[in-house]
Formats: C-alpha cells, sequence, structure tokens
C-alpha cells in the first residue's frame, strides 16, 4: 500500500504489520514444530512495536548486537541475548548494567572478553549467562575447534560470576538455494553433533545450542541439537532473501516508497530513494541493482547515488509519470531500515510512525 502524498513525504519506510504478523506467527510454528525456539534478532526492525509483535507470537526472547539495542529492547523483554563479543569497557558496563529483572546471556569467543565479563559482573555483583561462539565455516567470529571452545567453556563454568549456558554459532556462509543449500547443512549437522558430543564427554553439555539465520529457517530441524533459532530478517525480508527462495514476494513486510522525479531519459526513470534510504548493498543471491519495485521484479533501481535512485525500464512496458510513487523493495532490509528516522506501519487501513529508538549508539555520555 502507497501512503497518501498530501501526509507523507518520500522517501519514507513502509512497514506492512498484517505481514510483520503472519511472519511472526510461521517462524515460531515453524520452529516450535522442530523443538525450537526462536529468539529473533532484532537487528533487523529496531523497533519496539515489532519487537512487542515478535513475543506476543511467542518468541523465545531478543537477541541482540549492540548495548544500545540492549538498553532499549530491555523495555519489552526480560530475556535477551547479545550475540556479539562485549570487547571495550563502556559496552561490558552497559550491558552488565541492564536492569535486575533482565536475563542476560553473552556469546563470546576469547579469554580476554570472559576474563573482562567475569571481572565485570564479580564488581557488580550480578551473574549473567556465556555462551562459547564457535565458527561453523562462515570465518568471522567463534573459535576455531572444539579444543578451544572447551577451554573456554571449562573456565566459565568453573567461575561463580558468571552461568556457562552453552554455545552459539551463526550459519552465515550459508547463503545458497537449493541442493546447495542442503548439502551445506548436512555438514554443519555433522560438525554441530560431533562438537556437542566433544563437549558433553567432558562434563560441558551444552543446554542451549543457539544457530540459525534466515536462509536456514526452513533447515532448522536438520540440525540436531540446536534448541534456538535467531533469525531476524525473516521479520521484514528482502530481495536478497526471495532471491535465495526463502520468501515469497508475499512475504516482504517492508518497502521504500519512492517518487518518480526525472523520465526524460529513454529506458529508465528516476526516483527519489538512492543510497541514503535503499543502501548500496549487492544482491547476493541472482540478479543485479540494488531493490525493484514491489510488483513489477523486471524494474530494478541500477544506480543510486545518494539522493537517486535509477529504475531501469528497459524491460518493461511501464513509463511511470513525473510524481508517481512507488515501492522498492531494497537487497538487504537490515541496512535500509537502519538509514530510516522511523517507519511508517500500515495496519488496518491506518498509518501509524514507528520509531527506531534501537538505531545509533545511544546518548553520548563522557567516561570521567
Ligand atoms: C550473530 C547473528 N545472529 C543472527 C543473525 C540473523 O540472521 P538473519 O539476518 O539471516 O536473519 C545475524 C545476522 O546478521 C547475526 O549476525
Amino acid at each position: 500500500v502507497i501512503p497518501p502524498d498530501e501526509s507523507f513525504e518520500t522517501p519514507v519506510a513502509v512497514v506492512d504489520v498484517a505481514v510483520v504478523r503472519r511472519n511472526a506467527e510461521r517462524a515460531v510454528r515453524v520452529l516450535a514444530q522442530a523443538g525450537l525456539k526462536w529468539r529473533p534478532h532484532i537487528k533487523t526492525h529496531k523497533c519496539l512495536q515489532v519487537a512487542q509483535i515478535q513475543i506476543e507470537a511467542g518468541a523465545g526472547g531478543l537477541t541482540v548486537a549492540t548495548p544500545r539495542e540492549a538498553e532499549v529492547m530491555a523495555q519489552v523483554c526480560d530475556d535477551l541475548l547479545l550475540a556479539y563479543p562485549p570487547v571495550g569497557p563502556t559496552k561490558l558496563d552497559r550491558v552488565l548494567a541492564l536492569p535486575e529483572q533482565v536475563r542476560l546471556t553473552i556469546a563470546l569467543d576469547s579469554r580476554e572478553a570472559l576474563d573482562a565479563l567475569i571481572t565485570g559482573a564479580q564488581s557488580r555483583g550480578v551473574r549473567p549467562g556465556v555462551l562459547i561462539e564457535v565458527d561453523m565455516g562462515m570465518r568471522r567470529v567463534g573459535v576455531p575447534d572444539v579444543e578451544t571452545a572447551a577451554a573456554l567453556a571449562s573456565e566459565a563454568q568453573a567461575s561463580p560470576h558468571v552461568d556457562y549456558r552453552g554455545i552459539l554459532f551463526y550459519p552465515g556462509h550459508i547463503r545458497t538455494t537449493g541442493s546447495d543449500r542442503d548439502s551445506m547443512v548436512r555438514g554443519l549437522a555433522g560438525r554441530l553433533t560431533s562438537l556437542i558430543e566433544h563437549l558433553s564427554d567432558r562434563g560441558l553439555r551444552p543446554e542451549v545450542v543457539s544457530g540459525g539465520s534466515t536462509p536456514t529457517l526452513w533447515s532448522m530441524s536438520e540440525l540436531p541439537g540446536v534448541t534456538e533459532c535467531r533469525a531476524g530478517t525473516w521479520i521484514y525480508n528482502d530481495r536478497d532473501i526471495a532471491a535465495l527462495g526463502v520468501c515469497e514476494p508475499s512475504d516482504q513486510a517492508y518497502a521504500v516508497c519512492a517518487t518518480v522525479v526525472s523520465n526524460g531519459l529513454e529506458g529508465q526513470a528516476v526516483v527519489d530513494a538512492g543510497s541514503k534510504a535503499l543502501a548500496k548493498e549487492a544482491l547476493r543471491g541472482e540478479g543485479f541493482g540494488f531493490g525493484e519495485v514491489q510488483g513489477r521484479p523486471e524494474v530494478v533501481v541500477r544506480s543510486v547515488s545518494e539522493e537517486h535512485g535509477v529504475l531501469d525500464l528497459s524491460r518493461s512496458d511501464w513509463r511511470p509519470q513525473i510524481g508517481e510513487r512507488v515501492l522498492i523493495v531494497p537487497n538487504h532490509v537490515c541496512v535500509s531500515v537502519n538509514l530510516q528516522d522511523r517507519v511508517l506501519a500500515f495496519q488496518d487501513s491506518v498509518w501509524a510512525p514507528w520509531e527506531l529508538p534501537a538505531r545509533g549508539r545511544g546518548p553520548f555520555v563522557p567516561s570521567q
């Protein structure tokens, strides 16, 4: 649905709340069938109203990446996972200072981070949960092998100041479609089973095995031992997730509404959404450009400058008029959301601005 011209200036991000609710309910349902909890990563939406919908749908806690996200989400949820190493004194201080009722779990992958957490927890008199992050093939963060995982897990288990709960991994390398994805998931399942067995043999059985992503959401039942899935992008979906065959266009809850501002050149039209509204992330699946017009997938945003998006009309008969509004689905929704001041939520024929308080780093507080 396109918001009315007279009330809302473009570019503006719009969210279809009915689709958000349906996506949340589907994630909870499919994961429950596999015996898992959904702990969505809120970096996708950064919005309290959307988090509330996830919780009402049955999410078992929320995942965050930054202290700001944790502080904001603590207002609506008392079970938070910081899936990011809390390195640096101010970051650690902020997460350890969350309200008392918040059951906080922190993922980390180094002795330095664990030691600092133990010291911080002891001096504050709190006892956060700890998950050891293991690299399962993405090669971003995570310990490389079972030996290192076991060493960190036993240090955590031995400390009275933290509560060793288990392990965490992020299968961000699984971004292919079809049979490629199936064989990567099988490989991951084998490595996970052996990791869990090794830890259990050493008295370090992980009570929590936190994993998953949107591209693996439909495969979680094939990953034995996993207890929760952190799929985040699924709440809105985007062009990337559709290109991977993981969602249908009707599951895309977010788009940027833009106005056609120029159509003088053959084969193209220009809209007022550029890299500062859509972001400039390459498509990871098959295809090109930086977004596509909702309902007209043959019309792609071929190039962007900061405030201009150039629509490629070469594969379409559609010739948009100056002033016409279109909805554009970005390649990567999380980065587009992070560029917006707010989103316009559409629900029961009403438009409402929803703020995004978990964006940014939070108020600047100089250290003493
Ligand atoms: C650590 C971690 N967990 C979960 C997620 C959510 O994955 P997705 O965006 O595929 O839903 C991300 C996404 O970047 C992540 O970095």
